[in-house]
């Protein structure tokens, strides 16, 4: 029997939890990526990892001069909460982060209690498929190099629309492919984080269109992607044996593998990343 669409999304984002949730990603992503920041830097005035992941965030709350401590924004796919705490912290916003990796929820929940951003930012278990927020309560849907993991970004692009209020933004960053990528040559990019496809800028055009969202705006920031990857890899194999201690040798040597693929496929000029923002009118 033919799995169903619903099937299908529930298994992958099983796959991914699991993924996110296992000790070995917890210690690669919080001590190799970025900290808090679990996403692609900017590298135009730095090559560290955390400052340049930290840029971005300050890159799109730019491109939203509103956020005020009236704003009530919610992070799709949020991580370790980094872009929450800064958002809270600078504009004195409401987040709410939607997550669906526990692990890194209970570090994010520790973060703001430490940070005594606990009344500003709360942090939600589910699944930016499904969100579990009324129609119509947000004025900013945030997310960060997440959308990525699901198979049905169109749903995702809806549920945003959905729980934004007339007049609210969206506004995303992605890792995609090109928009003239060949086909059949992602697959190894794909492997590295159990992914069925990428999106691309065309595509997320289209599924705004179809939404009826206004106003749509890309960024291109695509040189960034491999200047993060490569960073990231010279960082674990800097890091080789102190990482080895604390997850596996096997997963550190795949993860390097894994990585030196986004890495070749960024220099074949398959993949794209940016932002893109969108409004509902
Ligand atoms: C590369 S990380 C980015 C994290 C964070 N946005 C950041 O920039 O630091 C991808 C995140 O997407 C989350 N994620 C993946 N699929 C999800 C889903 N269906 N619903 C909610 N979160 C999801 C993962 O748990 C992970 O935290």
């Amino acid at each position: 029997m033919k799995a169903s669409n619903t099937d299908q999304a529930h298994t992958l984002n099983k796959v991914t939890e699991v993924y996110y949730d296992s000790p070995e990603a917890d210690n690669f992503y919080f001590n190799i990526w970025g900290g808090e920041d679990i996403h692609i830097g900017l590298y135009e005035e730095t090559q560290d990892i955390s400052q340049a992941s930290r840029a971005t965030v300050a890159h799109m709350a730019n491109a939203i001069p509103t956020l005020s401590a009236d704003t009530k924004l919610i992070d799709l796919g949020s991580g370790y909460g980094g872009a929450a705490r800064y958002l809270a912290n600078q504009f004195d916003c409401n987040v709410v982060c939607l997550n669906l990796s526990d692990v890194q929820n209970e570090t994010n929940r520790r973060l703001n209690l430490e940070q005594k951003l606990d009344k500003l930012v709360s942090v939600v278990h589910g699944s930016f498929e499904n969100i579990p927020e009324p129609a119509n309560k947000f004025d900013v849907v945030w997310s960060q190099d997440a959308i990525l993991h699901s198979n049905n970004r169109e749903q995702v692009i809806a549920e945003a629309w959905r729980i934004l209020k007339p007049g609210g933004v969206m506004i995303y960053t992605d890792p995609m492919q090109a928009d003239n990528c060949p086909p059949d040559v992602l697959q190894p990019v794909l492997d590295r984080i159990h992914l069925d496809s990428l999106g691309s800028f065309s595509s997320y055009k289209d599924m705004a269109d179809k939404c009826r969202f206004s106003g749509y705006q890309k960024e291109d920031m695509t040189h960034n992607l491999r200047i993060h990857y490569s960073r990231v890899l010279e960082e674990l194999e800097r890091n080789f044996e102190s990482m080895c201690t604390i997850s596996s040798r096997d997963y550190i040597e795949r993860m390097m593998v894994g990585l030196q693929h986004w890495i070749d496929a960024a220099k074949s000029d398959h993949l794209a990343w940016g932002t893109i923002k969108l409004t509902k009118p």
